[in-house]
């Protein structure tokens, strides 16, 4: 059975770009594959963090992705610390690394102009712990979202470079990207992301969500009821194509072309799909929130599990690069 691996940054909510970007499509693929889901927490102290906050936000969102239905039977969900052989394997391949490679990563230099008091070594070689994440389990495939497309070609390459100097250990892994791989923020300009406080929680109360669908920007050439619109321009109409049946869909199409649709009742459509399948989630992860032992007690085992994966491959390294082992 051929591996998968993607992980996660414990940033506090997860919102709906990384539910149908990301973590859903994870759901899908483990009816298919040897699965790992990872809950990166040495990725988020990259930019500066509430260290007070780190604890809870990194239990949270282990506790959303299971509520999700990435639970223990189907897969194994872990805390990346709890598994240390990741920075170790990390370092040996920042040996491998060209830094012109790390300097040209978008995120790196969106995030060297965001954090500009902090532009830390951390931050640069963040690709090259998720490529360490990534090939410590030697897993084949990397399901993302298109944000995260350009680290995993980098692992890619590190995997070549490592392997032409000290021997074929890694595979070349594959990003796999689900049907909506970029979702836009409620200001429908950039990509929906916390940092950008322009998101929709997954576990937000139906109230607050409808306010923030409510008065999400659309088609913005459409000014009045009357105007037709273009859904290939709207971010609301991409959010449907993830939520929304083919037959709605198409209704929402046809109803914007021909202005026979208002933009509120595209959006009351959609509120209403996406409660659907939310609401159930909301209630898992709630209830799950009365019983974090039951998470902590999954982690745990996950991270047993990685644990040996980790070491194995560990050795395989170690003995590759000519160290002395005692
Ligand atoms: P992170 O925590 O930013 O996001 C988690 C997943 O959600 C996807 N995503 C989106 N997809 C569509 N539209 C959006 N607006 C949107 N926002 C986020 C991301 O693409 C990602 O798949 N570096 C990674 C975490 C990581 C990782 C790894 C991933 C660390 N090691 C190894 C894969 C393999 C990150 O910061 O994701």
């Amino acid at each position: 059975m051929k591996r998968i691996f993607s992980g996660i940054q414990p940033t506090g909510e997860i919102h709906l770009g990384n539910y149908v970007g990301a973590i859903r499509n994870w759901v899908e693929l483990t009816k298919e594959y040897d699965c790992i889901f990872c809950v990166v927490d040495y990725h988020a102290i990259t930019v500066d963090y509430p260290i007070e906050e780190l604890k809870k936000r990194t239990v949270e969102t282990a506790l959303i992705l299971i509520a999700c239905g990435l639970t223990p039977e189907k897969c194994r969900v872990f805390v990346q610390s709890h598994v240390p052989e990741h920075t170790e394997l990390a370092w040996i391949f920042n040996c491998v690394t060209p830094i012109g490679e790390l300097e040209r990563m978008t995120q790196f230099k969106d995030k060297s102009k965001q954090h500009r008091a902090n532009i830390n070594m951390g931050l640069m070689g963040y690709p090259v712990l998720q490529a360490s994440d990534i090939l410590i389990y030697k897993a084949g495939f990397v399901p993302v979202g298109e944000d995260q497309v350009q680290h995993v070609e980098l692992s890619r390459e590190v995997a070549r470079k490592f392997n032409a100097r000290f021997g074929e250990i890694f595979p070349e892994p594959k990003a796999l990207l689900s049907i909506a791989p970029k979702i836009l923020g409620v200001d429908g300009a950039a990509k929906m992301s916390k940092t950008l406080n322009n998101y929709i929680g997954i576990l937000e109360d139906e109230k607050a969500m409808w306010e923030k669908l409510r008065t999400a920007v659309t088609d913005v050439n459409r000014v009045r009821r009357a105007d037709p619109g273009n859904p290939e321009v709207c971010n609301i109409y991409t959010i449907h194509r993830a939520f929304s049946d083919n037959q709605v869909l198409l209704d929402v199409d046809k109803g914007c072309r021909t202005a026979g649709i208002g933009c509120i009742d595209c959006k009351k459509l959609l509120f209403k799909n996406l409660s659907e399948e939310l609401a159930p989630i909301r209630d898992r992860a709630f209830s799950l929130m009365k019983d974090t032992d039951y998470v902590i007690d999954v982690i745990q085992k996950s991270a047993c599990d990685c644990s040996a994966i980790a070491k194995e491959t560990m050795k395989e390294v170690r003995s590759a690069l000519g160290l002395l082992t005692i």
